[in-house]
């Protein structure tokens, strides 16, 4: 769907409700609140964790992750783009934003020029981000010199059925991506199907893969979501696939990632050279 046909819905949206785990300390205190996260997922199987993320979803009263903003650190980055030969390269320019939540990332994507898709696997956040996109539309708050189509769709992103509903290639049909608390969402274990499934969905050769790299600051023992990992664990998983083009802490980041997050860009090898 494109933006033009998103139902208008000009209801409240969240800025009333009650936010959480705004700075590493908090997230890092042993509280009600980070255990009730924690122990959301713990006893349930990893196959039905997509289920637990939409029951919080559904209640809408815990979304902790919610920042109520795209990330400083990509309005930034894609601030530069021009500047930038690996964003100069794209031609198709089509996105992705995998556990989109309320898509303030994949809007500013579409905004940037890129036909973007966001997968969600909750329909409660899919109704939200086309709610918010709309929202953002209505109020006159989207820049739309450059703006492309941004479509939301509720799909597992390990699943091919939503390419094919999109009629996306299956095999490199994405030339920018962008991960944020969408890796550390999940359980470890599913930390090298993950970059499997980048390396399949992004374009050899001048496909691009964007990770804000968070929580650096919580040790992986602590368990999650979110789930403490490395620059060095996102090295590890990536660079059999990917060349990495740029690393660097942002200037600016979600308050919580202050100090720690760093950006990581990460380039598609073509594939005669795998
Ligand atoms: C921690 S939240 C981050 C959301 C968003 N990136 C943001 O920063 O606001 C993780 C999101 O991933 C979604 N999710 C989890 N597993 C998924 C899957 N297999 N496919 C698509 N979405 C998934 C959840 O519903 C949740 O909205």
């Amino acid at each position: 769907m494109s933006t033009s046909n998103v139902e208008v819905t000009l209801e409240p949206l969240i800025s009333d409700k009650k936010r959480f785990f705004v700075t590493a300390d908090e997230i890092l205190q042993p509280s009600e609140a980070r255990e009730t996260f924690r122990k959301h997922f713990l006893s349930v199987p990893i196959e039905q964790h997509g289920k637990q993320w939409g029951a919080l979803w559904d209640d809408g009263k815990f979304l902790p992750w919610d920042k109520l903003c795209a990330s400083p650190a990509l309005e930034d980055l894609m601030a530069q783009k021009e500047q930038l030969d690996i964003f100069k390269a794209h031609t198709k320019k089509r996105a992705l934003v995998p556990g989109c939540g309320r898509g303030y990332d994949a809007l500013l994507f579409a905004e940037n020029g890129y036909y973007t898709v966001g997968v969600e696997i909750s329909g409660s956040a899919v109704r939200e981000a086309k709610k918010w996109v709309a929202q953002q539309i209505a109020e006159g708050k989207v820049d739309k010199k450059d703006m492309a189509s941004c479509e939301f769709i509720l799909a597992d992103f390990f699943e091919d059925e939503w390419l094919k509903v999109l009629d996306i290639e299956h095999r490199g049909g994405f030339e920018l991506v962008y991960d944020y608390a969408f890796l550390v969402a999940m359980n470890p274990t599913m930390r090298k199907k993950w970059a499997a499934r980048m390396a399949e969905l992004i374009t050899p050769g001048t496909g691009l893969l964007v990770c804000l790299e968070y929580p650096l600051f919580r040790p992986a023992e602590t368990g999650g979501p979110p789930h403490g990992i490395t620059s060095s664990d996102y090295d590890t998983l990536l660079r059999n696939d990917f060349d990495k083009v740029m690393h660097y802490m942002p200037k600016r980041t979600h308050k919580v990632g202050e100090g720690s997050d760093m950006i990581s860009v990460w380039k598609r090898k073509e594939v005669s050279k795998l």
